[in-house]
């Protein structure tokens, strides 16, 4: 090899990494900003802590969550019925706990099964506490 052969090569390498990186930091940025706008504020930590249902639900892309404080922790359940995709309701009497209408399955505030049909409990969604605000991933 001489040295004009060597000279280029050297060039050429540092240009495909100089290109390389670039698009490398190109499809991160892309990626940070996909993370971004996929994530939805639910509420504020206050509204959580204040709350006499001890949660909140709301409407992330078309399907209901449930977010509640557990002790340290915030979670966020999917209240789509593991058995049949209807949404269950949360009620308070005799004590919190959510029912499907559509075939009487039953789940504990925490999406565990407490009766059939269902067998797996309530997905649980990403959560993030950004501050005060409460955040979870839209995965529709
Ligand atoms: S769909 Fe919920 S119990 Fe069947």
């Amino acid at each position: 090899m001489t040295r004009r052969q060597l000279l280029q090569w050297v060039l050429h390498s540092s240009w495909l990494a100089f290109v390389g990186i670039a698009a490398g930091r190109l499809f991160q940025r892309n990626d940070l900003v996909r993370l971004q706008s996929r994530k939805v504020r639910v509420c504020t930590l206050d509204q959580l802590k204040t709350s006499s249902s001890g949660g909140a639900q709301a409407n992330v892309g078309g399907r209901q969550i449930f977010v509640r404080v557990e002790g340290e922790d915030i979670r966020a359940l999917d209240l789509r019925c593991t058995h049949g995709n209807c949404t269950v309701r949360l009620v308070h009497n005799p004590e919190e706990r959510f029912i499907c209408p559509c075939h009487g399955g039953m789940f504990s505030i925490d999406g565990s099964v407490i009766t059939g049909p269902p067998r797996k409990p309530l997905a649980e969604i990403p959560v993030r506490l950004e501050g005060n605000d409460v955040f979870v991933l839209d995965l529709s």
